[in-house]
């Protein structure tokens, strides 16, 4: 029951936050063109709610049945990140948003090497992350360590991990994955990014 009322209260909360990141994915990703989206660890399906009315055939994944209850209206399925139930080449577009972060850097590489499976050749993978740096306004650099720190011990440090770590520098094998846009969002404390899959059996 508590994590249902969490699932809501994570909606209720966080998205006039991110507003406009899920505006401005939207539009980048109807740019690119894809007839299929799949949107992994996709909370309660909020990205893909601002895409229902493209032609863009939608999935959402999540791990949590509480999220899931709230993704309404949308093919959003209970499926781990690690271990995804769809073939090879499946999907035109990949998006990963505000999910790398808190996990363990070898987590991280799994949802990878799954993204890149799954995607079709040439398709896409759109990843939207915190990138704390010094180009980040200290306001939001103190308002988004405070809440990653309220998140829980292994939460926070998986966070300054994924910071150690270059965010997705050392995660994203660019002969495979090559970058072709990246764009700092929110008082420069996230990034916006989009790889396109390079024609390579496995990751
Ligand atoms: C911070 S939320 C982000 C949700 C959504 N992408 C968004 O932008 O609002 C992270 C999500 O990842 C999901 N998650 C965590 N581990 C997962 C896994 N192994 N497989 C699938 N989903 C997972 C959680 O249940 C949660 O909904």
């Amino acid at each position: 029951m508590a994590k249902y009322v969490m699932a809501n209260l994570y909606d209720m909360l966080l998205y006039p936050f991110l507003k406009d990141i899920r505006k401005k994915t939207a539009r980048i990703i109807i740019q690119l063109n894809p007839k299929s989206v799949i949107d992994i660890c996709c909370g309660t399906g909020n990205q893909l709610e601002y895409l229902k009315n493209t032609n863009i055939r939608l999935t959402g994944i999540d791990i949590s049945p509480a999220m899931l209850k709230a993704a309404k209206h949308i093919d959003c399925r209970e499926q781990d990140a690690k271990n995804i139930q769809f073939p090879d080449k499946s999907f035109d577009l990949v998006m990963i948003q505000l999910a790398l972060h808190e996990k363990s850097f070898d987590d991280q590489k799994k949802i990878i090497g799954e993204a890149y499976r799954i995607l079709s050749d040439q398709g896409h993978l759109l990843i939207v992350d915190y990138e704390i740096s010094e180009k980040t306004k200290p306001s939001s650099r103190y308002i988004i360590t405070a809440i990653e720190f309220l998140a829980g011990k292994k939460h926070f440090r998986n966070f300054k991990e994924y910071h150690k770590n270059e965010c997705t520098n050392k995660l994203i094998n660019n002969n495979l994955l090559l970058p072709e846009k990246k764009v700092l969002i929110v008082g420069r404390a996230m990034a916006l990014q989009i790889f396109r899959k390079q024609a390579k059996n496995s990751y």
